[in-house]
């Protein structure tokens, strides 16, 4: 593919999905916001809904929730479901342009698995799936009516999954799926459980008849779930711009940690919306498990190592069929670039590579092509500021050389 063009398929895509996610997420926010601020009012007695006043905009809502049939239901309502949908299709849009597409930079480390980019595409998605069922089986089953075991049993299952992604994909590859995964989980919450058990709701109060509560119970136990996801999932999704966060052996660790300190802190926010208190214990165990996450991370990386006292990792070793970048072109880019762009960076400030950006051997740079094009010949963004003063000669023939097949 071009490379301008994919990179601003790219950029498009990723705006998309922000947007979307934000106005999904928002949205998310303000009905577990609203549920819980709810006050019985004599229209509404306690346990059947309630209301709640809000002040917005220069005006005022009185916005009330009724469990069972109100007087009156209109016949058209709002319905909030596209900002969901469209999250989770711009999202793997995303997936695929960046990381099915680039499998070869992104998603496939022949350190790991050297996996055809075929078979890489079809874990991917089949992780996606395996998640969806796992996770929809479990509510189904006996444990959704114990939210603590259900809780327990879904956090074990998500890191155990983030466990196997690791033991196929490079490390982003394998924090983007767990994330991707877990979006799935509350993608399909809304598609296959909140908005079917409210439609079949709608369809009985205007037949006249009681509907099941337990279909208003289902849609609410789904979108706490999402709720308890959410933070997790977007640190996830922001984890492929620090390789700090993957490039540990451990990074399942650091998703299980996040799990819990992203759920605590909306958990803080649940409890005291409702009015219930502030349960600040839950902020000190997250940042617990944050200094945990970072601990982790940096007793991962070569400087963090040395000020931890821990023995050097192992060398990145090869296969020898790995394609090398001529002599010449890797005499540039040691010289120019793997300074900062090293397993032990030698640039100050510089204590992890760039990005998770290697370009330390002839198989790396070969490895990294498309990208070293893009940040040194098609735009002139490395060497930052051209810090080690690479010439315009040597941008040519970087240029010769990424041009070519
Ligand atoms: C002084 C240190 C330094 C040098 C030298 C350097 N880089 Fe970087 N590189 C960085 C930093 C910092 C980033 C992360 C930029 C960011 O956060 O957007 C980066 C990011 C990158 C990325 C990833 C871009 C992305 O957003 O995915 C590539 C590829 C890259 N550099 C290639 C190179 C190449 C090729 C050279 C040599 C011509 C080079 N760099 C020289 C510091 C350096």
């Amino acid at each position: 593919m071009d490379p301008i063009f994919a990179e601003w398929g790219g950029l498009l895509l990723r705006w998309v999905h922000v947007i979307t996610g934000i106005a999904w997420i928002g949205s998310s926010f303000y009905f577990m916001h609203l549920d819980a601020s709810l006050k019985a009012i004599p229209e509404i007695p306690v346990g059947k809904g309630g209301a709640a006043w809000e002040v917005h905009g220069g005006g005022f809502y009185e916005v009330k929730k009724y469990l069972e049939a109100p007087v009156h239901l209109p016949k058209e309502m709002i319905w909030h479901k596209w900002q969901s949908y469209s999250t989770w299709i711009s999202g793997f849009f995303l997936l695929v342009w960046v990381y099915y597409a680039g499998a070869d930079l992104y998603l496939i480390d022949p350190q790991v698995l050297d996996l055809p980019r075929l078979a890489a595409v079809a874990i991917g998605m089949g992780g996606l799936a395996t998640g969806w069922l796992v996770y929809d089986g479990l509510c189904r089953s006996r444990l959704i009516k114990h939210e603590v075991a259900l809780a327990t049993i879904g956090f074990a299952f998500i890191v155990f999954m983030a466990w196997c992604f690791q033991h196929v994909f490079s490390g982003r590859g394998a924090l983007i799926h767990t994330g991707a995964m877990m979006a799935t989980m509350m993608s399909g919450n809304v598609f296959f459980t909140i908005i079917p058990n409210q439609r079949k709701i709608i369809a009985e109060l205007l037949a006249g008849r009681t509907p099941d509560p337990s279909l208003g119970k289902q849609a609410k136990a789904r979108s706490t779930h999402n709720n308890y996801l959410t933070l997790p999932v977007l640190f996830l999704m922001l984890s492929s711009h620090n390789p700090l966060t993957y490039s540990t052996p451990y990074a399942y660790v650091i998703v299980g940690l996040v799990l819990i300190a992203g759920a605590l802190v909306r958990h803080y926010y649940n409890v005291s919306h409702a009015g219930l208190g502030h349960p600040l214990w839950t902020w000190a165990v997250a940042a617990v498990c944050i200094w945990l996450a970072l601990w982790i991370s940096s007793a991962s990386s070569p400087i963090g190592r040395e000020r931890l006292g821990l023995k050097p990792l192992p060398e990145v070793k090869f296969a020898v069929s790995a394609p090398k970048a001529p002599a010449h072109v890797a005499d540039i880019v040691m010289g120019r670039c793997s300074m900062c762009h090293a397993t032990e960076p030698v640039w100050p400030g510089i204590g992890i590579a760039p990005k998770g950006v290697l370009l330390d051997t002839p198989e790396m740079i070969a490895r990294n092509k498309e990208a070293i094009r893009m940040q040194t010949v098609i735009t002139h963004a490395m060497p930052p500021n051209n810090l080690t003063e690479m010439t315009r000669e040597e941008r040519r023939k970087l240029a010769e050389w990424s041009e070519s097949r």
